[in-house]
C-alpha cells in the first residue's frame, strides 16, 4: 500500500460497540499498519452521562477503559481540561464554533477546529456510535452533520442516520469529498452496503427481504424450544445484543429502521423507519410458535422492501414460512439478507454467528475503506 493513512479518530459514543472496535483495531494493529496502511490515534471521545475527554495528541485509551470499567468519568484524562493545555481550552480561535462543546456535535467541531489550529495535517474520522433514536435518529444525525462540516469522514454502526437521513448526509459527503459509511447498521459487520457499493455496479436493486434482527429470532427460536419469552430477552441483553431499549427489537422497530436503511441505499427509497408499514413479536406466544412447527413451518420476523410504479414499499411482519424457505433454517441470533436485482437474480447474503466483535468489525472495515478511498478520490 502507498502510503499511510493515520487518521485522527473523535469516538462519539463509547459503550459495548465502541469499547470492541478500540480493541479490535488494536488487536489486529499489526495488519492494519503493516497490510493496509491504516493507522490512528483516538483524540477524543463523548459519551452521554459518563464526560468527554480531548487531547489532540492522541488519549490513553487503555486508561479511559479502565476510567470507565470503575464507574469513573472520562472528564479525569480531558486534555482540554483546566489543567492541560491552557491554549486549546480557549475559544479564541475563529475557526473554533461557538456550539456548546458540551453537546457531541459542538465537541466533534471544537476538536476539530483546535487539530486544524494545531497544524496537523493528519485527516479526522467521527465514529458514531450512539444508541438508536427510533423518533427521527437524533443527535446522531447531528454527530454525523458536525463530522462532515468540520472536514471529517464519518463512519457509524448507528441504523439512525441512515434509516432517517442517507440522501442528505450522503450528498453532503460527496460535496466535501468526505466519506459517510455505515455497515454496522444492518447484518453486523457482514457486508452489505459496501459490498454493493464495490461490487454491483450498474446493477438495480429491485426488491429485497430479510431476517436481519437477531434479538427476534433468537427470541422466536428459543420459545420453539418451550422457553418464555421474557427469559430469552434477558438473556439477549445480558449479552449486549438486544438493543438498550429492548422493546426496539421487539416491536420491529430495530427492523423497521434496517428496512428503511436497505431501502434508501440500495434503493434510493428516501424513506424513514415511521413510514415502514411495521407490526413486532410481541404477541407471539409459545403456543403459536410451536403450533406453527407442529404444521411443519417456522414464523419468522420478516423485513421486505419492494419497487412499486409509485416508489419503495417498505414493511416488516411476522411471516409463516414453509420448511425449505431459506430463512426457516435460521436459528438464534442467524440472520440473512435476500437481494432481488435485474442483472443478478436473486442471491442471498447469510449470517450463521453475529454479535459485538461482528458489528465492531463493521468499523474497521468502514475505516479501510475510507483509506482506500482517500488514497484514491473519485475526480469531482
Ligand atoms: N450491540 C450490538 O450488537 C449492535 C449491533 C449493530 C448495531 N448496533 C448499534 O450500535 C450503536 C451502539 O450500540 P452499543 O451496544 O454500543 O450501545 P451502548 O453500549 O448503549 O453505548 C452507547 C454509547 O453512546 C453514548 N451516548 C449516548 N448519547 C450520547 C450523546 N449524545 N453523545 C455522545 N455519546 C452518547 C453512551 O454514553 P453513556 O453510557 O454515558 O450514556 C454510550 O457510550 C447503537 O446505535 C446500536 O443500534 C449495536
Amino acid at each position: 500500500v502507498s502510503g499511510t493513512f493515520g487518521a485522527d479518530l473523535i469516538l462519539v459514543g463509547f459503550g459495548n460497540v465502541c469499547r470492541r472496535f478500540v480493541r479490535l483495531l488494536e488487536e489486529r494493529a499489526e495488519e492494519l499498519r503493516g497490510v493496509h496502511g491504516v493507522d490512528w490515534r483516538i483524540i477524543a471521545i463523548a459519551t452521554g452521562r459518563h464526560g468527554s475527554a480531548r487531547g489532540l495528541r492522541g488519549l490513553d485509551v487503555t486508561r479511559a477503559l479502565d476510567l470507565l470499567e470503575r464507574g469513573g468519568s472520562l472528564d479525569e484524562i480531558d486534555g482540554f481540561g483546566p489543567a492541560a493545555m491552557p491554549a486549546l481550552r480557549e475559544t479564541a480561535d475563529p475557526r473554533v464554533p461557538a456550539s456548546s462543546p458540551r453537546s457531541s456535535a459542538g465537541l466533534i467541531g471544537q476538536v476539530a477546529a483546535a487539530a486544524r489550529a494545531a497544524g496537523s495535517p493528519r485527516p479526522l474520522v467521527v465514529v458514531e456510535t450512539t444508541v438508536l433514536d427510533i423518533n427521527a435518529g437524533q443527535p446522531a444525525i447531528d454527530h454525523v452533520r458536525a463530522g462532515l462540516r468540520a472536514g471529517a469522514h464519518v463512519i457509524t454502526a448507528n441504523k439512525g442516520p441512515v434509516a432517517f437521513a442517507h440522501a442528505e448526509l450522503t450528498a453532503m459527503a460527496r460535496s466535501a469529498g468526505l466519506c459517510f459509511l455505515f455497515e454496522g447498521a444492518v447484518m453486523d459487520g457482514i457486508p452489505v452496503f459496501n459490498m454493493a457499493a464495490a461490487a454491483l455496479p450498474a446493477v438495480q436493486v429491485e426488491g429485497f427481504s430479510g431476517v436481519v434482527n437477531s434479538t427476534t429470532n433468537f427470541i422466536i427460536t428459543a420459545m420453539e424450544n418451550g422457553r418464555e419469552f421474557a427469559e430469552s430477552l434477558a438473556e439477549m441483553q445480558a449479552a449486549g445484543i438486544a438493543e438498550a431499549d429492548a422493546s426496539l427489537d421487539v416491536d420491529g422497530w430495530d427492523g423497521a429502521a434496517k428496512a428503511a436503511a436497505l431501502a434508501n441505499v440500495l434503493m434510493n427509497a428516501g424513506t424513514t423507519p415511521q413510514q415502514v408499514e411495521r407490526s413486532g413479536i410481541g404477541h407471539l406466544t409459545v403456543a403459536d410458535v410451536q403450533g406453527a412447527v407442529a404444521k411443519g413451518r417456522r414464523l419468522k420476523l420478516v423485513a421486505r422492501g419492494r419497487r412499486t410504479g409509485s416508489g419503495v414499499t417498505v414493511r416488516v411482519s411476522v411471516e409463516e414460512l414453509p420448511a425449505n424457505h431459506l430463512f426457516s433454517t435460521l436459528d438464534g441470533q442467524q440472520n440473512a439478507l435476500v437481494l432481488e436485482t435485474d442483472l443478478l437474480g436473486d442471491f442471498a447474503i447469510v449470517q450463521l454467528g453475529g454479535g459485538l466483535t461482528q458489528t465492531a468489525y463493521a468499523l474497521v472495515t468502514d475505516l479501510v475503506a475510507v483509506a482506500r478511498a482517500a488514497r484514491h478520490p473519485l475526480e469531482p
